[in-house]
């Protein structure tokens, strides 16, 4: 059934190329924007909007919008997501549809029962997880605003990975790093500590051009030394899983250097990655609604004016370097078996891809790369 939907789906997303439309390939659906902790570098919890929460009825309406307009891959994201009195239900309604990917975004900071009913639902439903942790100690408490960050967290990474490994099919759990020029020090134990728990991790850097970004002078990132050190050191990491080419133009991007790689211009169909609001506002990555999901067609909402204006504004926007928005588009910007091969693991995490991908190179080269080597 899933690949029937998949096909279908597929079909879509062949229609909509042609058509120049996004196909929403990979949405994430933030279901509140209330949060259990306070970073630094967001401004979620201080959005105010009409509902808190998205409700059930609402979830089932967008999650069919984009089962229809080629959605292959759903995030469920916030605002802190476990606080959803229905998260439940939530993920259930889009395991039911059969997308490729059902992924939840999280902090995994809360009360104990909180955690524990959203681990209960992660591993009944099979989705894959991925947690925020941006550093230890004092500083991970600075950063997020709120005390006993790191320890909370860590306990609770345990107890998923605890009850993860007794099942006998495992989700695909991984860690999500916000990097900045504050917690870039302790990169090497956060990488170190996610390694020995054998999870996967993915690097971004600190950014703050969309509305739901806070911008901090503190946070920013500098092209130096220190980072060319950390970024060496993600590169030899097996757990690692920001492909290269990403990880490499960091600095390159901090300098000013590097090509605007804009998925929404180069790859409108398969590329552009958007928000949608508890209230159905669908965003883009610069934030700015473009319509709303629950009362606007898709068709609607990329002949809209606001649409033409995001493009307008993507046309000026100075360019950004992330795993969030280049999640699909990253796969045809760099076509290294490894970086494919990475991006395919990071944006489908738990599946198995064929060997071929992995061991082309070596193949090629005689010399297996770290990915390589990893797998053949
Ligand atoms: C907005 S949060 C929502 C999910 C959940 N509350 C959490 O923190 O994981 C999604 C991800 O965005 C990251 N993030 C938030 N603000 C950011 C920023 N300014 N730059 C880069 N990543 C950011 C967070 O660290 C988190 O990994
Ligand atoms: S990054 Fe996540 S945990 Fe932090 S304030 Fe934003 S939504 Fe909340
Ligand atoms: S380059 Fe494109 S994806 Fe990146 S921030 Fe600018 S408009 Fe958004």
């Amino acid at each position: 059934m899933r690949y029937e939907k998949t096909l279908q789906r597929f079909a879509r997303n062949l229609l909509n190329s042609r058509r120049k439309r996004p196909s929403m390939l990979m949405a994430s659906i933030l279901l509140t924007y209330r949060c259990t902790q306070r970073c630094q570098q967001c401004s979620a919890p201080h959005i105010q909007t009409q509902r808190p929460f998205m409700p059930v009825n609402d979830v089932r309406q967008v999650l069919d919008t984009l089962s229809r307009q080629g959605t292959q891959g759903i995030t469920f994201s916030g605002g802190e997501p476990m606080l959803h009195p229905e998260l439940d239900a939530c993920v259930r309604l889009a395991k039911e549809r059969h997308f490729l990917r059902v992924h939840l975004l999280t902090s995994l900071f809360g009360p104990d029962d909180m955690v524990e009913r959203t681990i209960d639902i992660v591993l009944r439903h099979g989705i894959s997880v991925s947690c925020s942790f941006d550093g230890f100690g004092k500083l991970a408490d600075e950063l997020r605003g709120v005390p006993d960050v790191a320890e909370t967290v860590m306990r609770n990474m345990h107890k998923l990975d605890k009850a993860n490994r007794q099942r006998r099919r495992p989700v695909q759990v991984g860690v999500n790093v916000a990097l900045n020029r504050r917690n870039l020090s302790q990169l090497p134990d956060i990488i170190a500590f996610v390694e020995e728990l054998g999870w996967k991790i993915n690097i971004d850097i600190y950014r703050w051009a969309s509305e739901r970004h806070s911008e901090v002078d503190q946070l920013k990132l500098e092209p130096n030394d220190e980072l060319r050190a950390a970024i060496e050191l993600a590169l030899r990491s097996p757990s690692v899983l920001t492909p290269d080419w990403l990880l490499k133009g960091f600095i390159t991007y901090l300098e000013g250097n590097a090509p605007k790689r804009c998925p929404y211009l180069d790859l409108p169909s398969f590329g552009s990655k958007f928000f949608i609001n508890p209230d159905g506002e669908v965003e883009v990555c610069i934030g700015g609604s473009i319509g709303n999901i629950l009362r606007n067609t898709p068709e609607e909402l990329f002949t809209s004016a606001a649409w033409w204006q995001r493009l307008r504004e993507f046309k000026k926007c100075p360019g950004c370097w992330n795993t969030c928005y280049t999640l699909t588009s990253g796969l045809f910007y760099e076509k290294r078996p490894e970086d494919i091969l990475k991006m395919l693991r990071l944006t489908f995490p738990g599946r198995e891809f064929p060997r071929v991908f992995s061991c082309y190179r070596s193949k090629q080269t005689g010399t297996p790369s770290r990915v390589e080597s990893a797998w053949c």
